[in-house]
């Protein structure tokens, strides 16, 4: 965090050129994030109607539900630097940013987006505009629209030129998003346009990075922050092997456009007895990797099983489960298999607080953090199982590396990746033949910033998948939450 503070100074005395001079020994971006609820969207509680017998209950919305611990990143836009703090999502592929001209900016009452920040060309001199098209929309409903711009991004201590973003003139989001996914999963492309060069794209172009390639390090749920690092690996920030597995392609698209890759087995050890194999190989499924998902979402019988395990609750007819948080003294395990790489997640780090406040009397209701695909997307591991894993997201090779996570390390060794096939240092290669089974349903079960065409005439076939996400996992998350509402006034 000190060291992003150092930048600022360098980047208001380069003047004209923004572009931060590096040692040039490495060419990796070391961005670090913070994680945080979103503030607007407070639990509130109230005093229990008569005849309940808890003290407190929780009332959520849908959108604070959804919005729960977003990636925050301090960039820079523009000449001399706009200070701007963005969403980091894997899950979508285009940035855009909030200008103080906006609708929601503008708003009486709003915060007029002084916590993320806003963007204004007329004071960059390193401004151009593009077009005047940009609009995109995520699956929990919030969009975004406006014109396409192009600047200089200040990231991780470095200026990245002519990257192009959108600047949102009305929206549903007071702060913008960094979307790093593919380029085909560009809102444009939705729309049946061509792709632009994404931001990842052009730090390899401008040789600040070797390839198309970066690694996440979510750590764990309770601590601070985080870190991403385009171009390189931290060997320091996992154990065991660096497992490479290549990414499945949709049966209509010729190459990988979604970070999916095959889910072998997996198995619950619950502390007293033998391990459980709820799935095995016989019953490989494709899973997306998804930081824009909070949850995990499985099969519903092996969710089922997990959520009895756990003894959370669910309402049948709504799926959600609850479970109370004292069940974070579960001992045991749920080991998920790929080739040649096994993730372990604790059962514990499945309970989710639901609410910021310290949990002392375990009394308040928690999240169990797994809960069943609805039918027609993919299987999804969100954040709940992310944290327990480094994952390098290769988008060259179309390759996802992936190891043991270590929580807190405070050890780091920064590695860069190379360029051209087993770039990834350290990384081998998994032994088992050809992994990638082709995805039909590419729908993530539970992402909140998946684009989804904000359809300018019908959408682009071969990504129909996107377009349905809205209703699939509004359906889902809803009766979620009116389901975690009843419980809470039950209990
Ligand atoms: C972003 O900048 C703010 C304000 O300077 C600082 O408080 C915060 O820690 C920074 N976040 C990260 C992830 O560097
Ligand atoms: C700034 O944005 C406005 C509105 O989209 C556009 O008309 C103008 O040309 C842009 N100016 C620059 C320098 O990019
Ligand atoms: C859909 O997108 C693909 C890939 O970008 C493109 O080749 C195709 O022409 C588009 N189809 C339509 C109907 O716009
Ligand atoms: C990591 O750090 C956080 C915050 O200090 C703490 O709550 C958590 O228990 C730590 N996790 C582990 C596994 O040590
Ligand atoms: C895989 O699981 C199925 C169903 O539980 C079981 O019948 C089968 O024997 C298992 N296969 C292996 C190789 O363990
Ligand atoms: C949660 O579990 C604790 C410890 O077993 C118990 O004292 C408490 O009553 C439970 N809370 C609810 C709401 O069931
Ligand atoms: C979404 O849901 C609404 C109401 O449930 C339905 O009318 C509409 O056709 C659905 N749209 C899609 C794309 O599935």
């Amino acid at each position: 965090m000190r060291s992003w503070l150092l930048v600022l100074p360098l980047l208001v005395s380069s003047g004209v050129s923004t572009l931060l001079v590096r040692d040039g020994s490495s060419k990796v971006i070391r961005v670090p994030f913070s994680k945080e609820r979103v503030a607007h969207n407070q639990v509130s509680k109230r005093e229990p109607a008569d005849g309940c017998q808890t003290t407190e209950y929780l009332r959520l919305t849908p959108q604070r539900f959804q919005q729960d611990f977003l990636f925050y990143a301090n960039v820079t836009v523009g000449t001399p630097p706009q200070h701007i703090r963005l969403h980091i999502d894997t899950g979508s592929s285009d940035i855009w940013v909030e200008t103080a001209d906006s609708e929601i900016c503008r708003k009486e009452g709003g915060n007029g987006c002084d916590i993320g920040g806003t963007y204004d060309n007329a004071t960059s001199s390193t401004a151009e505009y593009v077009e005047g098209d940009f609009s995109i929309m995520y699956v929990d409903g919030q969009y975004a629209s406006g014109a396409y711009g192009k600047d200089t991004l200040g990231i991780g201590g470095v200026g990245v030129k002519n990257v192009q973003f959108g600047i949102g003139f009305e929206g549903t989001s007071d702060e913008g998003v960094l979307g790093i996914g593919f380029e085909r999963r560009q809102s444009r492309v939705n729309q049946g346009l061509e792709p632009y060069p994404g931001l990842v794209t052009q730090m390899v172009a401008q040789e600040l990075i070797n390839s198309r390639a970066y690694s996440v390090w979510l750590n764990d749920l309770n601590a601070a922050a985080g870190e991403i690092l385009f171009g390189g690996i931290d060997t320091g920030k996992f154990k065991g092997p660096l497992v490479t597995i290549p990414l499945s392609r949709r049966t209509d698209l010729p190459s990988p456009i979604d970070f999916i890759i095959t889910l072998h087995g997996l198995t619950v050890e619950n502390g007293d007895g033998e391990p459980r194999e709820l799935m095995n190989t016989s019953r490989s499924v494709p899973a997306l990797l998804d930081t824009g998902a909070s949850f995990t979402y499985l099969p519903q019988d092996v969710a089922a099983q997990l959520i009895e395990l756990v003894g959370a609750v669910t309402v049948p007819e709504y799926k959600g489960p609850a479970v109370n948080c004292s069940k974070r003294s579960l001992e045991g395990s749920v080991d998920f298999e790929f080739a040649g790489a096994t993730i372990k997640v604790d059962l514990k780090d499945f309970i989710i607080d639901a609410t910021d406040e310290p949990n002392e009397d375990n009394h308040i209701l928690c999240y169990f953090g797994i809960l069943g695909m609805s039918e027609g997307s993919v299987l999804t591991l969100g954040d709940t199982f992310l944290r327990s894993a480094y994952v390098v997201y290769d988008m060259d090779n179309e390759a996802i590396s992936i190891a043991q996570t270590i929580f807190n390390s405070t050890s780091t060794n920064i590695m860069e990746i190379g360029s051209g096939p087993d770039a990834v240092p350290s990384a081998t290669r998994s032994t088992t033949d050809a992994d990638s089974i082709p995805v039909t349903a590419t729908t993530s079960a539970g992402s909140t910033n998946d684009p989804a065409a904000k359809s300018t005439g019908s959408p682009n076939v071969s990504n129909s998948a996107a377009t349905t996400l809205n209703n699939a996992s509004t359906k889902l998350l809803t009766p979620f939450l009116v389901s975690i509402f009843s419980l809470a006034i039950l209990l």
